[in-house]
């Protein structure tokens, strides 16, 4: 079953053409530049950026997939429609996200994956991105390759910019949220924490690479909810420590620290992270371990998660190429295909919505 997916959640447009669970291709157009002069995402920005690079990204995604020749018409609209007209002969059901997400954005993509519906007369399947992120570790190349078995029930920790979570996946398409973040995400405090230390954004793979080698005690910070005995996470306070220990610091004393800040700020992030999602293990007695979502895509984290493998003899599954860590519409159209195979398909395309707060 080929199945175009679309992810416009945040600030990457992305598409994807996936058959089962192979991605046969996946573009992704980063919103990076435009948002970098802002230190963050600027939604009305975001907004216009989807709606100008969606139909290129389909078209593109789809000329991958299927080899179509680059230009198949002079114009170069033309030439997109023309290579979305020809490639949606193809595709036999479109997937998107509806939620959740930054409602602004998300709407673009269910637009465009519902006029493709209408137009081409193609089932829609809503995606929760959340699930797409859990199942990631379930995508395979274009071969096929890897083959995986999962076993259930696993423990899924998904840690981005926008989301940080503790998912029991009892059976594919059944989950049970066990643990949230109360304030900001992982990511985002990695990010907000970059834009204090004057890095840019994003900053977490920065942040990683100044971390290396550095001091990862440097300064005291807390750990918040450590002590708590739900499964949830909070990294305001950690980020707002952090702020009141340098602001009144002299530019160079910053400048020279930089390697030690970074490493000792990831470090609480981290141990945080690593704290709770251990919890969730003596809670629930999985049979795996999966770990997904930008922030996963840092070394030092994926090292910590393999070592709580190794404590517990257990399996741990990340995607196999960390492409699919940050937003991609591959692992949209993976989790698109489990759907599919449920008969969990949008009954009637008129009202299909975008859903922010979408729960799993
Ligand atoms: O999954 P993602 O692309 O988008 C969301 O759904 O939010 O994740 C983006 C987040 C950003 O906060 C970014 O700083 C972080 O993932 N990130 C990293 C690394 N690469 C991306 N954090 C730590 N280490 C990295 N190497
Ligand atoms: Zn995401």
């Amino acid at each position: 079953m080929n199945i175009l997916a679309i992810d416009t959640s945040c600030d990457d447009t992305s598409a994807a053409v996936t058959c089962g669970q192979c991605v046969l291709s996946s573009i992704v157009s980063s919103q990076i530049d435009l948002h970098k002069e802002f230190e963050g995402v600027v939604p009305s920005v975001a907004r216009r950026a989807h709606q100008e690079q969606i139909a290129p990204v389909v078209a593109k995604a789809l000329q991958r997939a299927f080899r179509l020749p680059r230009v198949l018409n002079h114009s170069r609209n033309n030439g997109v429609a023309q290579i979305i007209k020809v490639g949606m002969e193809k595709i036999d059901a479109v997937a998107v996200t509806h939620g959740p997400g930054l409602a602004i954005a998300l709407e673009v993509g269910v637009e465009f994956a519902k006029t493709l519906g209408h137009t081409y007369g193609k089932k829609l399947i809503a995606v929760n991105h959340i699930e797409g992120h859990v199942l990631s570790v379930l995508a395979q190349n274009a071969k096929g390759n890897p083959q995986r078995n999962l076993p259930l029930p696993a423990l899924a920790l998904t840690v981005s910019g926008g989301h940080t979570n503790i998912v029991l996946i009892k059976q594919i398409g059944q989950y049970e949220l066990l643990g949230q973040t109360l304030d900001d995400a992982a990511g985002e405090a990695l990010d907000k924490a970059a834009k204090l230390m004057g890095l840019g954004y994003p900053g977490g793979a920065v942040v990683e690479q100044l971390a290396k080698g550095a001091n990862t005690n440097f300064l005291p910070l807390p750990r918040p909810m450590k002590h708590s005995k739900d499964l949830n996470f909070s990294f305001s306070g950690l980020k707002t420590a952090f702020y009141y220990t340098i602001r009144d610091w002299p530019k160079d004393r910053l400048a020279q620290n930089i390697p030690h800040l970074s490493a000792t700020f990831q470090t609480a992030v981290f141990d945080s992270l690593v704290a709770k999602f251990k919890q969730a293990v003596d809670i629930t007695k999985p049979q795996a371990l999966v770990a997904v979502g930008g922030v996963l895509a840092n070394r030092e984290l994926r090292k910590r998660i393999r070592g709580l493998g190794k404590l517990y003899n257990l399996p741990v599954f990340f995607p196999y190429t960390t492409k699919l860590n940050t937003d991609n519409a591959g692992m949209i159209g993976v989790a698109g295909f489990y759907q599919a195979q449920r008969g969990d398909f949008v009954t009637d395309i008129n009202s299909l919505d975008r859903e922010p707060r979408a729960k799993l």
